[in-house]
């Protein structure tokens, strides 16, 4: 099974479970910031998008024009029900679907450790490409080099992560310009949070 069946098959057996205990991780700090840096009634592409709370949730109910993708079905059906106002699309985020100059912003919490490391520049240039002009993407990576499968709840996922300096210099290889990046604690668990800009 490739890493991507792994994880899809992972979150679907667990999607109700993490949803239950989402609000252990506490982003609204984050959530604001983001939502500070973009245009009023920005179009948004929330990635590995899980279940649509607090993200996409908190976008809409902020004037934002949101699309979620993610490879879960399950966590999918859960974002529709709780939050109807946004679109979203069964997708692996590593296909480029979306035009050029698409979104405002991107957001993307506790995702892209789940994509092969070296698959992390080209998403990074995928994401510079269908950002607008000064469009913001933010999202968190593990604080160290890892890779390989463990378990969440009963389900058995697969991470992958370069170190963080590496990570930065990838965003940075892909165009952006870094706001701020930062090692934060939420839920205790820490993760090197990202800000950056398209040029
Ligand atoms: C830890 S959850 C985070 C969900 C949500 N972003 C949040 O903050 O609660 C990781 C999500 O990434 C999704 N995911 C994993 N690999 C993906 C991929 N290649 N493309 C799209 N989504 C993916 C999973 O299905 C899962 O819903």
């Amino acid at each position: 099974m490739n890493k991507v069946e792994i994880n899809k098959r992972g979150y679907n057996k667990i999607a109700s479970k993490y949803n239950e205990e989402r609000s252990i991780y506490n982003n609204s700090k984050e959530l604001e910031y983001f939502l500070q840096l973009l245009p009023c009634n920005a179009k948004v592409l929330d990635v590995g998008c899980g279940a649509g709370v607090p993200v996409a949730q908190f976008l809409v109910a902020n004037g934002c024009n949101v699309i979620g993708i993610d490879i879960s079905a399950n966590m999918l059906e859960l974002a529709k029900k709780q939050v109807p106002e946004a679109k979203f699309i069964e997708q692996d985020m590593i296909q480029p679907i979306f035009p050029n100059e698409s979104f405002d912003g991107i957001i993307s919490l506790y995702a892209i450790f789940h994509v092969a490391k070296e698959e992390h520049l080209s998403l990074f240039q995928n994401f510079y490409r269908i950002l607008k002009k000064r469009g913001i993407l933010h999202f968190c990576l593990s604080t160290s080099a890892n890779e390989g499968t463990d378990f969440m709840y009963d389900a058995e996922l697969f991470w992958s992560n370069y170190s963080p300096e590496k990570s930065i210099s990838l965003v940075k290889q892909a165009g952006f310009k870094i706001l701020s990046d930062e090692i934060l604690n939420r839920g205790n668990e820490e993760q090197n949070w990202v800000f950056a800009q398209k040029k």
